[in-house]
């Protein structure tokens, strides 16, 4: 099947996108910038190929190996500024965006100062009808005190701009009960709380983050496929899906949750979720490194078989079940 053009008007609508990374935004010549800020010699072949992963745990290695290069405040402004032009050229108006903070903290890091550049870097462009909210995410297989100390970092940065706690990373590795203190803490001192749940691991997944940690928006969620009365309780509560379809692609996710090999973007679960009345925001996840933008993701969607109108109510979604209320007016 040859995939359908997006349309102009969908494509030139004003945007929200929730679930973007933004170490994963890094394009591959700024990696290199960054490589020879630090005294790294690698060739352009080299990160083409650390680019062109095949499968969850690659891509893993990928997201550790690029962070790496990000050594200090500096760093991050530089990508956090490429990252706010390419929302601009995707007609995105508001994002809310994670930064990884536990890897910050594994390497030693100062998150206060990161942020402190990140901001300084994308705050010209609200000027430009650019909002950029943030989440602070710890990565799971670090464990349960690694994630504290993120929690605690966004209480020590005390910005408004920071709005919610999430958890990305192995979703195999350690249990999801074992978050549940950090996961309170995190909602007494204000912040929203997402995670990465049903991506690789299961449907249960899914239940476990709601249940005992009161997430309000789940990363990926594919797996709930697999569960009906799952499905039922997202359209129910209304807890939106954040769908990546080209993450889930180049990770191997999709397949897994289907389990079969070969999966095309006609098989992701997408098109079922929306017509089940589940709330679904379309997201990029990390659109460097899957090698995709706002706009692919749209035309993906378009390519499952959703029509024009349906675009349009995932395109509202995006501002409905955002964190803060956004004016869409550039
Ligand atoms: N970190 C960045 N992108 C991620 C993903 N898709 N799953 C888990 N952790 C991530
Ligand atoms: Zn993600």
């Amino acid at each position: 099947m040859t995939a359908p053009e997006l349309s102009p008007r969908i494509a030139s609508l004003p945007k929200a996108e929730l679930h973007l990374h933004l170490e994963g935004s890094t394009e591959p010549s700024t990696a290199r910038t960054l490589m020879a800020r630090h005294g790294v010699k690698v060739t352009e072949q080299e990160v083409r190929q650390r680019y062109a992963f095949r499968d969850f745990p690659g891509f893993l290695e990928t997201f550790k190996w690029l962070t790496s290069f990000l050594c200090e405040p500096q760093d991050y402004a530089l990508v956090a500024t490429n990252l706010a032009e390419h929302l601009l050229e995707q007609h995105v108006v508001y994002a809310e965006v994670t930064l990884s903070v536990g890897v910050m903290l594994l390497r030693k890091q100062r998150p206060e100062a990161n942020f402190d550049a990140v901001l300084r870097a994308t705050e010209p462009f609200e000027r430009r009808g650019l909002r950029l909210r943030w989440v602070f995410d710890a990565a799971r297989q670090f464990g349960s005190e690694a994630a504290m100390a993120v929690v605690e970092a966004a209480k020590n940065c005390s910005s408004k701009e920071i709005l919610a706690f999430g958890i990305g990373g192995d979703e195999l590795q350690v249990s999801t009960a074992g978050f549940r203190k950090v996961y309170d803490r995190a909602a007494e001192i204000g912040l929203h709380r997402l995670i990465h749940a049903g991506e690789m691991g299961g449907p249960e997944k899914i239940r476990e983050a709601i249940e005992l940690l009161g997430v309000e928006r789940i990363g990926h969620g594919i797996a709930a496929i697999k569960d009906p009365e799952l499905m039922d309780l997202l359209a129910e509560r209304k807890i939106p899906l954040e769908i990546c379809p080209q993450s889930n692609l180049r990770t191997g996710a999709l397949a897994r949750q289907l389990a079969r090999e070969n999966v095309r973007m006609e098989d992701h679960p997408l098109p079922t979720f929306f017509r089940h009345g589940i709330p679904v925001v379309l997201s990029t996840d990390d659109p460097a490194l899957f090698h995709t933008t706002l706009c692919d993701e749209y035309a993906g969607a378009a390519q499952m078989g959703l029509h024009e109108n349906e675009l349009d109510q995932i395109c509202e979604m995006g501002f409905q079940y955002a964190f803060q209320p956004a004016h869409k007016a550039t």
